[in-house]
C-alpha cells in the first residue's frame, strides 16, 4: 500500500464555469472553487443532479475549459497548455470512469481496454497482453471477447475501470460510477475502485450524488448552490 504524502496532484484556484445561453445571458454553474487533491487521497464530490459535478470533473480532467480561475495539475497550469498537450496529459496521467461506461459497442472487452494503449503508441500484441492483464485485475479475465451488449451493467463498468487504469495513470476521475447500477452491484464497483486506488497508489476523485460513497473516502466535498464546501472530517 502506498502511503499518503503531501504532494498536491490537483489544485484549483477560484475556479468558475458559466455556459452561454441564447441572448446575452449566462448560466452560472459554479464560482470561486478552491479545491485540492493530494497524492494518495480518495476524495468524494457530492451534490444533487444538475449542480455541476460533471462540469467540475471535466474541467479538472482537461475535457472542458473553465471560464474563471485556474487548474494546476502537479503544479502545471492545465488550461495554459495546447489542446495536443492536454490530450497527451490525459492519455498518460488521467483515467476516466463514467456513469454510462462509454464502451465502444462494436469492440470486444479486450479491444475496448486496449484502445488507450494503442493511442499511446504501443504495439498491438503488447496492448492486447496488457489489456488482458487489466481485465483479469477487475475480475473480467474470462470475458475478454464479450461485446458490451453481452455484459451486465456491473460487468461493463468493470471493463471501463480496466480501460481507465490500463495505461497506469496516477489520477482516477470517476463520474457517478455507480449511478446506473443497483445497490449491490454499485457496492461491488465501489469496492473494486477503492481496492485499486490503494493497490495502485492512485489519487482519485469520485463524483456522486450518493452520500453512502463518502464513507469510502478520505475527504468529501459538497457542491451546492455554485459553491464547493469541504464536509466535516474524514469518513470512518
Ligand atoms: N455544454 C453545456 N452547455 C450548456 N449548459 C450545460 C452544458 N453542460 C452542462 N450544462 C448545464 O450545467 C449545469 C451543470 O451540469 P452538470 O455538470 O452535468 O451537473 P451534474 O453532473 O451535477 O448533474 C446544468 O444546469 C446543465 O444543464
Ligand atoms: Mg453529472
Amino acid at each position: 500500500m502506498v502511503t499518503e504524502n503531501n504532494q498536491v496532484i490537483i489544485r484549483t484556484e477560484n475556479l468558475g464555469k458559466a455556459y452561454p445561453l441564447p441572448g446575452n445571458d449566462w448560466l452560472r454553474v459554479f464560482e470561486g472553487i478552491d479545491f485540492e487533491l493530494r497524492a494518495g487521497e480518495l476524495v468524494a464530490v457530492m451534490g444533487v443532479s444538475g449542480v455541476g459535478k460533471t462540469t467540475f470533473l471535466n474541467i479538472i480532467g482537461g475535457l472542458d475549459r473553465p471560464t474563471e480561475g485556474r487548474v494546476f495539475f502537479q503544479g502545471q497550469n492545465l488550461w495554459e497548455k495546447t489542446p495536443v498537450e492536454i490530450a497527451l496529459l490525459r492519455n498518460r496521467y488521467i483515467g476516466f470512469v463514467f456513469q454510462f461506461y462509454h464502451l465502444l459497442p462494436e469492440f470486444s472487452a479486450l479491444e475496448n481496454v486496449a484502445i488507450p494503449l494503442l493511442i499511446a503508441g504501443r504495439s498491438r500484441e503488447e496492448a492486447m497482453e496488457q489489456a488482458a492483464r487489466a481485465l483479469e485485475e477487475v475480475g473480467m479475465g474470462a470475458r475478454l471477447d464479450a461485446r458490451p451488449a453481452q455484459l451486465s451493467g456491473g460487468e461493463q463498468q468493470r471493463v471501463a475501470v480496466a480501460r481507465a487504469l490500463v495505461t497506469g495513470p496516477g489520477l482516477l476521475l470517476a463520474d457517478e460510477p455507480t449511478g446506473n447500477l443497483d445497490w449491490k452491484t454499485g457496492e461491488k464497483i465501489l469496492q473494486l475502485i477503492t481496492d485499486l486506488h490503494r493497490k495502485k497508489g492512485l489519487s482519485s476523485i469520485i463524483v456522486t450524488h450518493n452520500e453512502r460513497i463518502a464513507r469510502y473516502c478520505h475527504k468529501a466535498y459538497l457542491l451546492e448552490a455554485g459553491r464547493m464546501k469541504l464536509l466535516e472530517g474524514p469518513a470512518g
